[in-house]
């Protein structure tokens, strides 16, 4: 039976590819997108994948995704959303700017796990994958900018590990994987590497993980990041 993969946040860039490629490899694959973002969902939606709206700064579209979803098991949650760049200098970061990027790009993530553990409990190797970055790295950090993003990835790095701890007994494992820099809307399309490329070697690093990899944080190059 193919596995199933959810993937948040797949009406573009690394989201979408996830999606496309998982669709390609005959995975049964779901794909959600933002009301608001529906013009920039067209690739999805006229994909093979299944969609449905979630909103991470909402908890109740949240959890209307998980009942759309139902009760089939859930092989590969990708927590791939999240809030783009704050402010290049640390003087200029606002509490708002901090409040949605913490809300969006780190306690989203948690609330999508939480609001599928039901049926991640369900497969028979179910494992999380939070889409981290370079930039959460707190020993990684020799430059400093933008802090707002780094400060919501890092909180994403120890909720990936603490749910890792914490959801040792039902077998589901937990890694956070960083993309490298990519052309993306969030990167203004700068960076060193097409989605298509950087989701092909994202997709075998997921590929090689086992319950024993839990809580450890990855590279697309199939390296281990330093927390
Ligand atoms: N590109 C890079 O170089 C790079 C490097 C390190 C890490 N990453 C990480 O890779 C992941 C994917 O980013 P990307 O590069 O593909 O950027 P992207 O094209 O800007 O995609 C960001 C995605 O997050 C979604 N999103 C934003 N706020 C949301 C919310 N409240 N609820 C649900 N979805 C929301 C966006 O949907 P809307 O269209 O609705 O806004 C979009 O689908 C992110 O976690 C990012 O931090 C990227």
């Amino acid at each position: 039976m193919s596995k199933t993969v959810l993937v948040v946040g797949a009406n573009r860039g690394l989201g979408l590819q996830f999606a496309l490629q998982y669709c390609k490899m005959n995975f049964n694959v779901y794909g959600t997108y933002r009301k608001e973002s529906v013009d920039e969902a067209k690739e999805l939606l006229g994909s093979e994948a299944k969609t449905f709206v979630l909103d991470l700064a909402d908890e109740a579209s949240i959890q209307a995704a998980s009942e759309s979803f139902g009760d089939q098991p859930l092989d590969i949650l990708i927590n791939c959303a999240a809030a783009g760049n704050g402010s290049d200098k640390w003087i200029d970061a606002t509490v708002d700017e901090f409040m949605t990027k913490f809300r969006v790009s780190a306690v989203g993530p948690y609330l999508t796990t939480k609001a599928f553990y039901p049926q991640l409990k369900r497969s028979t190797s179910p494992l999380v994958v939070n889409i981290s970055s370079n930039a959460g790295s707190i020993s990684g950090n020799e430059k400093g900018g933008n802090l707002s993003y780094r400060t919501a990835k890092a909180a994403l790095n120890m909720i990936t590990v603490d749910l890792a701890r914490e959801l040792e007994p039902d077998n589901i494992a937990l890694i956070a994987l960083s993309p490298g820099w990519v052309k993306t809307k969030m990167t203004k399309y700068t960076g060193h590497m097409e989605t298509d490329e950087a989701v092909t070697r994202m997709i075998k690093v997921i590929d090689g993980i086992t319950a024993n990899d839990t809580a450890t944080f990855h590279h697309r190059d199939g390296y281990m990041h330093t927390w």
